[in-house]
């Protein structure tokens, strides 16, 4: 088959989340299974784009409202990332250094989308498939099938998938004139209380929606930031497919980030080599377990949490552990965790910001992850710490409830609990530090069973083509 993945992000070219990795992964995955899988992303002004050599495919023209743009389309020459990548570029318009967060937003991701649209539609067989990913491209569905432009594409069977619904891509009706010209009695198509809302729309016109796991499907039909009904209307299209992670990248026996290599035979002596380093860098000793966490410093990862657990625990379990944490995002939570480090310098440690060779390292070298995320529609960095034989400690949610097993069940492997509370970590980790100190045989049993646990992107990359081959039936 020949797929189109229609993303804002793609590691290494740029990235500021989960979803970056998966559009890095995904579609290589789907090329090594005999697939051709391209992406198309904006052509933002980072690293990867000096690096690399480019050939110009295509030139266009498309309106966001009055006004005209030119836009090109360039490819990667050399098939660095095992799959065609292509650019495109929108003078002024997207090549920024970041990917996000500036106030023109909604007229730059609805550039790309006209612009991949007006591409796309020329093509002389049009792919099978065309994937779009969170809301930045949740637009393309409702393009492709109804607006006079882009009808060519309408028998074209569109799948979108549901990073974090959290953000919906809103956009006021007073911008609706930027959007090519519709058959106005489809406007119902893009809205949702009040708004044109891209995710909503997206859900509605899409042929196939799922989001990166089950539970996080689920869970929307609850609890979807206002989307609920929609959600409940639409299952019978709606699924969920994990996310695997990309295990070239992500082995512990190869990793060259690493101080010593292992697998699950001699994860007992590497990760203690591992952890010596990390705890000699940061000051703290390696005698004692180390809880680790890493990600962003955000309210749904419920990390404003993190101070008042830490502190806690350090109490209530005589500082029986130590604490590193690996990130950056609202100072209010960085203040805090610095302030704490100050106050536990030797048992509490911080790196803020991002450091990628770190986490290798941390994931290596810790004995614990902590996730008490609020909402996690799948969550990479557990995956990574199961690959590491770090136990990870999750609030039962989403993605995190389908990866981790708890120790108290029959053949569990990881430590879970339900609310994201203060009061919920802190008895985990109690429940984590009683492992490590008292049932050392089983804590040695988790480690080397989780290794070998197969998140690899093969059998996901197999889901999608199911899921891509379910359209073909229904036309
Ligand atoms: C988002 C989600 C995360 C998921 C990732 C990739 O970042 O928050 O849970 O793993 O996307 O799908």
């Amino acid at each position: 088959m020949e797929i189109i993945h229609v993303t804002a992000e793609c590691y290494p070219v740029a990235k500021a989340g989960g979803l970056g990795d998966v559009a890095g992964a995904l579609p290589k995955y789907q090329c090594a299974l005999g697939h051709t899988a391209k992406v198309v992303m904006p052509m933002y002004r980072t690293r990867f784009l000096y690096d690399n050599e480019w050939e110009l495919v295509h030139e266009g023209g498309q309106c966001l409202g009055q006004q005209w743009f030119h836009y090109s389309i360039i490819r990667e020459k050399t098939n660095k990332l095992g799959f065609d990548l292509y650019l495109v570029d929108i003078n002024g318009l997207l090549d920024r250094e970041k990917v996000y967060g500036y106030d023109d937003d909604i007229e730059r991701f609805l550039g790309f989308q006209l612009a991949v649209c007006d591409w796309l539609v020329q093509w002389t067989n049009l792919p099978d498939v065309v994937h779009c990913h969170d809301h930045h491209t949740g637009l393309i569905p409702f393009l492709m099938k109804h607006t006079y432009a882009f009808n060519r594409m309408a028998a074209t069977p569109s799948i979108f998938t549901i990073h974090n619904a959290e953000y919906q891509g809103w956009i006021g009706w007073d911008k609706a004139y930027l959007l090519p010209a519709y058959d106005t009695w489809k406007s119902g198509l893009l809205e949702w209380n009040g708004t044109i809302n891209s995710l909503a729309s997206a859900i509605k016109c899409a042929w196939k929606v799922n989001t990166v796991s089950p539970s996080y499907m689920e869970e929307l039909r609850y609890k979807a930031a206002g989307l609920e009904p929609l959600f409940e209307y639409e299952k019978g299209k709606c699924s969920g497919i994990l996310n695997g992670i990309d295990t070239q990248v992500w082995d512990p026996m190869t990793d060259p980030l690493l101080h010593k290599n292992f697998d699950g035979q001699t994860a007992k002596e590497g990760k203690r080599k591992n952890k010596k380093e990390v705890c000699q860098r940061f000051g703290m000793d390696p005698e004692k377990p180390l809880v680790v966490f890493i990600g962003r410093l955000v309210g749904e990862k419920a990390a404003d949490l993190l101070p008042d657990a830490i502190r806690n625990s350090i109490y209530q379990h005589h500082a029986g552990a130590s604490f590193l944490i690996l990130g950056s995002g609202e100072p209010v939570v960085e203040n805090r965790l610095n302030l704490l480090k100050e106050q536990f310098s030797g048992f509490v440690n911080t790196f803020i910001g991002y450091n990628e060779a770190l986490a290798h390292q941390m994931y290596a070298g810790a004995d614990f992850l902590l996730m008490p995320s609020r909402v996690e529609p799948c969550g990479l960095n557990q995956l990574y710490s199961l690959r590491y034989g770090t136990v990870p400690i999750v609030r039962s949610t989403g993605g995190l409830r389908d990866t981790v097993k708890d120790f108290g069940e029959w053949q569990g492997y990881g430590i879970r609990f339900d609310q994201a509370s203060v009061e919920d970590i802190v008895f985990s980790l109690q429940r984590a530090l009683e492992l490590y100190y008292q049932k050392p045989d089983l804590f040695q049993w988790m480690r080397s069973y989780m290794m070998q646990i197969d998140h690899s992107w093969e059998k996901s990359a197999l889901d999608y083509i199911a899921l891509y081959q379910s359209t073909q039936l229904s036309v």
